[in-house]
């Protein structure tokens, strides 16, 4: 069903709007001309913990954009160091939505999409394989080199022979013997076909004792490749009409309504309408009409739309008009920004979320189209991402956050492993601005920088710590006794949930013994 655009507000019923919202907010505020608003960030508040008989384990951290549901509340940053094929392999995997970011070259974004939404997940497709004739030395090569303990064998017709674990065999002592005397062999394995569903692949792993691997073998013996239990344990991936979950970045430019049709037509189900300034006339104006013709073309998929970034309860209203399903609000509050440094603009987390929620809140109160609030920026460690959510907002976008995933584009271009540094700037940094062509997102001929370029540490592929990261979510919202995000949202409305800290406080949460 095409979705009914709302009416238009008129600019006094805005103003009206915004006037009854920031009185409700911020009741005690005497606005004056020397007056500023006492708007807070994510560090300058707690949550207050509550009875709860929710555990950890009993939350579910799944949430709705428009049609699409995720496993996680949780998507990158279409930024050139971060959102490419291999991020979204991973996000996808995990539940996340990676927003493929927008390459100069369209034909680039397309196949990094095609290879996101064609990946099966987890599944290893060609692993280091021994042949019959190699030796132990063969395999503690292999080992060395690339770490891999679990190492297939097949003949010279690429059937599976059986699988060697490094950890069975002797390699230093026997290193002339044959690998084929010391593998587990074909007859001793579990194995399944190719075309098993991955639920079923996981089931298999995780309730099988002893079943670490799962080798994929086709009607002729023919080895196809491998799942690993230690892969499958975390994965939660989302479809979306039967196609893995991927986004993509679009920009006002009218040309970018030919890549968003073709990129609904490749089973793209998030579709980001991407700008550093969504609340500007030639923006808006430009913006309405393209966000329209997406709108109506995504709703024939079932796609979402998201649109940003405002900082602002009018900025908020604008695009709720124009019938997006979620608004992007930040503006300021990135890790490589610089906007609030250079042009004195910005707009604290916290409190921002805050006037848009209740801006949303008064548009469900009136049976009207209220998107979905994105906070996007500065969101870069799991407390950031619990006050975020426990604020009012459905979902986090982040940058430095997924820069630290050793599948980022500029992880993969350097091939950084854990605790290697990893290349991350801004998309308004003096590097990007030179790299990208004029018709780029943050608009023709713009030279000034307003981010800047660094380096994050790595923290390994995105699976190997987003566990741990998920764990400590859960434990917020447990704290608070929250089971779902909804439940974390009125939570997040209750009186006396949150504390204001003052500088000691703020202090009192950092660690306070030096670490090595
Ligand atoms: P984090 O803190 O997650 O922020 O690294 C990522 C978000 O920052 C925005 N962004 C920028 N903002 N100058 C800015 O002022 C820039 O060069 C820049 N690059 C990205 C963007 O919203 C992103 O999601």
């Amino acid at each position: 069903m095409i979705k009914k655009f709302l009416q238009f507000q008129s600019q006094e019923e805005r103003e009206w709007l915004l006037r009854k919202i920031m009185k409700d907010i911020y009741p005690n505020f005497q606005p004056g001309r020397c007056n500023p608003l006492p708007r807070y960030s994510l560090d300058e508040v707690a949550l207050t913990d509550r009875y709860s008989e929710v555990a950890p384990s009993d939350v579910d951290l799944s949430v709705s954009c428009g049609n699409i549901r995720l496993a996680a509340p949780l998507l990158t940053a279409p930024m050139d160091t971060l959102s490419g094929s291999e991020l979204g392999q991973a996000a996808f995997e995990l539940g996340m939505g990676c927003i493929i970011y927008r390459h100069k070259k369209a034909e680039v974004q397309f196949e990094w999409i095609k290879q996101i939404i064609n990946h099966s997940p987890c599944f290893v497709h060609q692993p280091k394989t021994l042949g019959s004739a190699d030796t132990l030395e063969d395999a503690a090569d292999i080992l060395q080199k690339y770490h891999y303990s679990t190492i297939p064998a097949v003949n010279a017709d690429k059937k599976l022979l059986g699988i060697l674990f490094t950890k069975n065999a002797a390699l230093k002592e026997n290193v002339s013997e044959p690998v084929t005397k010391w593998m587990t062999p074909l007859k001793d394995l579990i194995t399944i076909k190719p075309a098993e569903k991955f639920e079923i692949v996981r089931k298999r792993l995780l309730s099988e004792r002893g079943c670490s691997v799962l080798p994929v073998v086709d009607d002729n013996g023919v080895f196809c490749g491998m799942y690993f239990r230690k892969d499958c344990r975390p994965a939660k991936p989302a479809y979306h009409n039967g196609k893995p979950l991927v986004g993509m970045a679009v920009s006002v430019n009218p040309e970018d309504i030919k890549r968003a049709k073709k990129g609904l037509e490749l089973g793209v189900s998030l579709i980001v309408i991407d700008s550093s300034h969504g609340n500007c006339p030639p923006v808006i104006e430009q913006a309405d009409k393209i966000v329209k013709i997406i709108v109506t073309i995504a709703e024939l998929y079932g796609a979402a739309v998201i649109a940003g970034n405002v900082a602002s309860i009018d900025g908020y209203l604008r695009l709720a008009e124009v019938g997006v399903d979620a608004v992007k609000v930040g503006i300021g509050s990135g890790s490589i920004c610089t906007t609030s440094l250079v042009t004195g603009v910005g707009v604290p987390m916290f409190s921002l979320i805050r006037e848009c929620v209740c801006t949303r809140e008064y548009l469900i109160s009136e049976g009207k189209h209220a998107p979905i609030i994105i906070a996007d920026g500065g969101i870069n460690n799991t407390g950031q991402i619990v006050k975020a959510l426990a604020a009012g907002a459905h979902l986090c976008m982040a940058g430095k956050y997924f820069a630290a995933a050793q599948e980022s584009l500029a992880a993969v271009d350097s091939g950084a492993r854990a605790g290697d540094l990893v290349y991350y700037r801004g998309m308004a940094s003096r590097g990007a601005i030179r790299d990208r062509s004029a018709s780029f997102r943050y608009g023709t001929g713009k030279q000034a920088p307003e981010g800047v370029e660094g380096f994050v540490e790595c923290r390994g592929p995105l699976k190997s710590w987003w566990p741990q990261d998920e764990e400590l979510i859960c434990g917020g919202l447990s704290h608070v006794g929250a089971a779902t995000i909804e439940d974390l949202h009125k939570i997040g409305n209750e009186p006396y949930i949150w504390s204001l800290l003052s500088s000691a406080g703020q202090r009192q949460m950092e660690t306070r013994v030096l670490r090595e």
